[in-house]
């Protein structure tokens, strides 16, 4: 038999914290083995991407930072670990919130949404990663944080969320969510999803096929910038998001995220 080494080398569960993200960053800073987890019920000072802020009320959602040191990974494929951080907790999240297979979608580039009854998309969670690279191109450490949506019910949604969130309670009729079967269900998936990664594997198809946009009109914001196109897939070495622009112009968006997709 192969002995191989637990996947989980640390999980720590914080009451309030200032933010899981910097308590995994300091983890790897001071040499602590991967993979690497801090759970939050509270976060006093939660980051989202593009230097956003990111909210809940203590106990609402499911708060959490994974650090790994992903041996040989290329620098360029670093989007994949947000990318295996959000497909894990979208099947995770289907299961315990026993909602239909293909409930949940991926927005570019790791957003977790829902589709409404009018059509609208409604975040249920978001990815942020951060990583640092060695000298020779390759990850050393990332930290990937996602925050779930959970038990929070719209009742206490903060107004200017409500319009484009929503929670898996919610999509679930407003039974309470479990956050504890929430990550137990997450970590499973994740594991081989990871194992895989660190092997050269990565489910572009299952990533591809889940995302929401694709084939529809988009709004991307990059930079300062808004693009107007359609979204016409992704590109699996560099994760981007491929765009057709009215004049037809294909290009293919590196960093940014779409702002805009209607679906009916
Ligand atoms: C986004 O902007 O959509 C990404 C949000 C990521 C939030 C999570 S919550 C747990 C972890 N700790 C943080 O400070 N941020 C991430």
């Amino acid at each position: 038999m192969i002995s191989r080494p637990p996947f989980l080398a640390r999980l720590e569960r914080f009451a309030v914290v200032d933010s899981t993200q910097r308590v995994v960053r300091d983890w790897l800073g001071a040499g602590v083995p991967e993979v690497a987890v801090a759970v939050a019920g509270e976060q006093t000072a939660g980051r989202g991407r593009l230097g956003r802020s990111w909210q809940a009320p203590a106990g609402r959602a499911l708060l959490l930072s994974v650090g790994f040191r992903p041996v040989g990974l290329a620098a360029g494929h670093a989007w994949r670990l947000g990318a295996i951080v959000a497909q894990a907790m979208l099947d995770a999240a289907e299961e315990v919130a026993g909602l239909r297979e293909r409930s949940l979608w991926l927005k570019w580039p790791n957003d977790l949404v829902a589709v409404d009854p009018e059509g609208q998309l409604r975040k249920v969670a978001g990815v942020l990663g951060e990583t640092a690279l060695d000298d020779d191109g390759r990850v050393a450490t990332a930290a990937v944080g996602i925050g779930v949506d959970g038990d929070w019910a719209a009742a206490d949604f903060p107004a200017e969320l409500a319009p484009t969130m929503t929670s898996l309670r919610e999509l679930a009729g407003g039974r309470p969510i479990d956050h504890e079967a929430l990550l137990d269900a997450f970590l499973d998936r994740l594991e081989p999803r990871y194992e895989g990664l660190l092997t050269g594997r990565f489910d572009v198809g299952g990533w591809s096929v889940r995302q929401i946009c694709t084939g529809r009109e988009v709004e991307v914001a990059v930079g300062g910038e808004v693009l107007e196109g359609r979204a016409v897939g992704m590109a699996p070495e560099s994760g981007s998001l491929r765009l057709e622009t009215a004049d037809g112009i294909g290009r293919e968006v590196d960093a940014g995220e779409v702002i805009r997709c209607r679906v009916v």
